[in-house]
């Protein structure tokens, strides 16, 4: 008997080692973990994994207002499916994350045979936006304007301590697509017109986000999206056809991917539109070609939305949603966001039994996943955690939203209006975001088309509440309607125009002008004879040059955020002196729309010029030098100026370095970007700022492949007011 107990003892010591599968040994290298788990699985498994759901798809009422779990629905999907991921949301407490990830990972792994963990995408753009209570940072096209990659990074390293914890291991940001089509109802997501701020801004956020160390033992992955060619479609409408020359494509839209990838972003989606009459999702071209074989990309891409059916019902490239699985899959998607139905799972399953699609090929997918999971370290800690909620919204975190908002506030134009004399006596706010919290930060914001009114937080002041506090012992009031004689009976009027929030498709508008209620306001207020500050709250230049004449001053206030009514009211009293610079042209009219890196041949349209922003103080630009006026392609030169803040208040300044290729076998662009750099500089004070030109970063550009191009001739150099000229010789 004592013998049999001590063999039972000893066979029982023994048998979790023997038991337990390499895959989840944590010591393991993962790529062996990956082939021994990838070994074990069916088809069927398999293809769950490149399967996303919606939560809509397993919550309690079906639709997408509910971020709970119907038990019956998911153990479904599980069982019968193997689903591997879900995503989506809106802004609930972290209590209520927590607890619904909790649940979700609870029944997956309860139901999974192998045990492999869901994997949850979440579209935290701008901050946690869908967190009740979390920090909300400037949209990106504020960031840019900012031209401070460390506010990016700030942004990242924030938003992974805010979420990770809660089982959001998968944000679906940033947005890397070039921001240069204004119309695109999609433009505030992203970092402007000029490939250089989106690639350094880009890669900044992600790799804060993906390697915060202090979210250990969780992670997030980043998604560089949308892969690729997005942000031009002709019409301007959210997921219509564009043309992009290959050169073109290579030139603006590859430069913030790249980054992005070298970066070590793990996850790529999709560009639901279609690129020179090819949908991207069924391009080899782009999602083989371009990611994997010329970029290196090794990670998981993921369509977008819904992207395999609208093959079928939108593009019309297949004739039913079996045909458009096999398309999708044959030009390279590893999973799909379905995401309401299991039909992806079936099709697919169907297309491998019948030799459509190889074994291997599926293969090469699950694999990715399966590496994406571990990488996550998804297996040793599926669950979320709850004892670190405090830090969410923390002081420190809003602090540095507020910074961003800060930065990011641009003075278009200024009759010495601002900043506003502490003498003001009653100030009156007009505009529809005079009181309005949703307006101020456009889409994402606690939902995909933001939330009523009531449902943001109490601590965010509206742009009324904001300028009382800035001007505690003066008048501030607001009016929808106001009379002429409230107008007349003001100190200054403050205009809060712009647009309401809207995402994708919902924003998509015709005319670009501001709308013309707001024009007649504008008009009125002018009619006043009172000063009138027109702030514009907006996710794409919406034209004013028919009033902009009559104001005071003209602020580009974007979408900051949930700091942004306090930046704005700060800046307006000049507690805090504009930085802000635009990082993208402002248009002067609906009928000529180019980019500031437009062709010789054409000419700009702008009212208000990329890298527009003025200051309270004066920085004067002198003395740019450069090492060598020569240079061979294997060598560098350094360009140097000196910057003087010669006003009364301290400043910061963006120092804006601009290359021109003066002629090139591709018509090149008038001006590109080739540096920047931010600096702060107390009054009277100066220093050197300096340029390091590496003739293959910097003064080579792309040709139709991608092969760079590096033509001798002449080049200029351009920075404030000063400007040099320098010569690249053949080797
Ligand atoms: C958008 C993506 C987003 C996804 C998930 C899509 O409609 O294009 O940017 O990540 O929805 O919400």
């Amino acid at each position: 008997m004592r013998i049999f107990a001590l063999c039972l003892a000893l066979v029982l010591q023994a048998w979790p080692a023997v038991a337990r599968p390499l895959y989840l040994d944590a010591k393991s290298p993962v790529e062996a973990r990956v082939q021994d788990l990838l070994s074990r699985m069916t088809l069927e498994e398999k293809i769950g994994q490149m399967t996303q759901l919606n939560y809509s798809a397993i919550n309690s009422t079906g639709k997408e207002d509910a971020v709970d779990v119907d038990e019956k629905k998911l153990r479904a999907v599980i069982r019968n499916f193997h689903v591997g991921s879900f995503l989506n949301g809106f802004a609930v407490p972290p209590a209520q994350w927590a607890d619904y990830y909790a649940t979700l990972q609870r029944i997956n792994l309860e139901e999974s045979r192998l045990k492999i963990p869901i994997v949850y995408g979440i579209d935290h753009v701008h901050g946690t936006n869908y967190i009740t209570g979390g920090t909300v940072f400037p949209q990106n096209l504020n960031m840019a304007a900012t031209f401070n990659d460390s506010l990016a990074a700030a942004e990242g390293r924030i938003t992974a301590l805010e979420s990770a914890d809660l089982g959001h291991a998968w944000d679906f940001a940033p947005i890397l697509d070039v921001g240069i089509n204004p119309y695109w109802s999609r433009l505030y997501e992203t970092f402007g017109e000029e490939p250089l701020v989106g690639a350094r801004m880009g890669a900044a956020f992600i790799r804060a986000l993906q390697d915060a160390p202090e979210i250990a033992p969780y992670r997030v992955a980043g998604t560089a999206k949308h892969f690729i060619g997005y942000s031009n479609p002709s019409s301007g409408h959210d997921r219509t056809p564009a043309q992009i020359p290959d050169q073109f494509l290579q030139e603006f839209w590859v430069p913030a991917f790249r980054a992005a990838i070298e970066a070590g972003v793990k996850t790529v989606m999709i560009n639901s539109g279609e690129v020179n009459g090819v949908p991207v999702h069924t391009s080899r071209r782009l999602l083989v070609e371009l990611l994997r074989d010329q970029l290196g990309f090794t990670g998981v891409a993921v369509t977008d939305w819904e992207d395999i059916l609208k093959l079928v019902n939108h593009h019309r490239v297949a004739a039913d949603e079996r045909e458009a699985t096999r398309l999708a899959v044959d030009a390279g998607i590893d999973m799909a966001m379905t995401p309401f139905t299991t039909d992806f799972c079936v099709h697919l399953k169907s297309l491998v039994r019948e030799g459509a699609i190889s074994p291997a090929r599926i293969d090469e997918s699950v694999a990715r996943i399966l590496r994406l999971k571990f990488d996550l370290g998804l297996f040793e800690h599926p669950y979320p955690r709850t004892n670190r909620f405090p830090r969410i919204g923390a002081a420190d975190h809003r602090m540095a939203a507020l910074q961003a908002a800060r930065e990011s506030i641009v003075l278009l134009e200024n009759r010495g209006a601002l900043p506003l004399s502490d003498q003001a006596q009653a100030i009156l706010v007009i505009g529809p975001a005079a009181e309005s919290k949703r307006n101020v930060n456009g889409g994402w914001t606690l939902g995909w088309m933001g939330r009523p009114e009531p449902e943001y937080p109490h601590s965010m002041p509206t742009v009324r509440e904001a300028l009382k506090r800035a001007f505690p012992h003066a008048s501030v009031r607001s009016a929808s309607n106001p009379s002429a004689d409230e107008m007349r009976a003001a100190d200054v009027i403050v205009a809060a125009m712009g647009e309401e929030p809207y995402a994708e498709g919902p924003g998509n508008i015709d005319d670009l002008s501001l709308p013309w209620q707001q024009h007649a306001l504008l008009r009125a207020a002018a009619d006043s004879g009172r000063p009138v500050v027109l702030v514009l709250f907006e996710g794409r230049p919406r034209i004013v040059s028919g009033i902009s004449d009559r104001m005071a001053a003209v602020v580009f206030a974007g979408l900051p955020g949930f700091e942004g009514p306090t930046a704005v009211a700060e800046v307006l009293s000049g507690k805090v002196n504009p930085s802000g610079r635009l990082p993208f042209s402002y248009p002067r009219t609906v009928g000529h729309v180019v980019p500031f890196h437009h062709k010789p041949s054409d000419k700009s349209g702008a009212q208000y010029p990329f890298g527009s922003g003025l200051s309270y103080t004066k920085f004067e630009y002198s003395g740019l030098s450069l090492s060598a006026e020569r240079l061979r392609p294997s060598a560098e030169i350094t360009a140097t100026v000196t910057v003087k803040n010669a006003g009364r208040v301290a400043g910061q300044e963006s120092v804006l370095w601009y290359l021109t290729d003066e002629v090139g076998r591709v018509t090149r662009p008038v001006r590109r970007l080739g540096h920047y750099e931010k600096i702060t500089l107390q009054p009277g004070q100066s220093t050197q700022v300096k340029f390091r030109i590496v003739p293959r970063e910097a003064l080579a550009y792309p040709d139709e492949r991608g092969r760079k191009v590096l033509e001798p001739g002449a080049f200029t150099l351009r920075v404030g007011n000063q400007a040099a000229r320098f010569f690249l010789d053949g080797e």
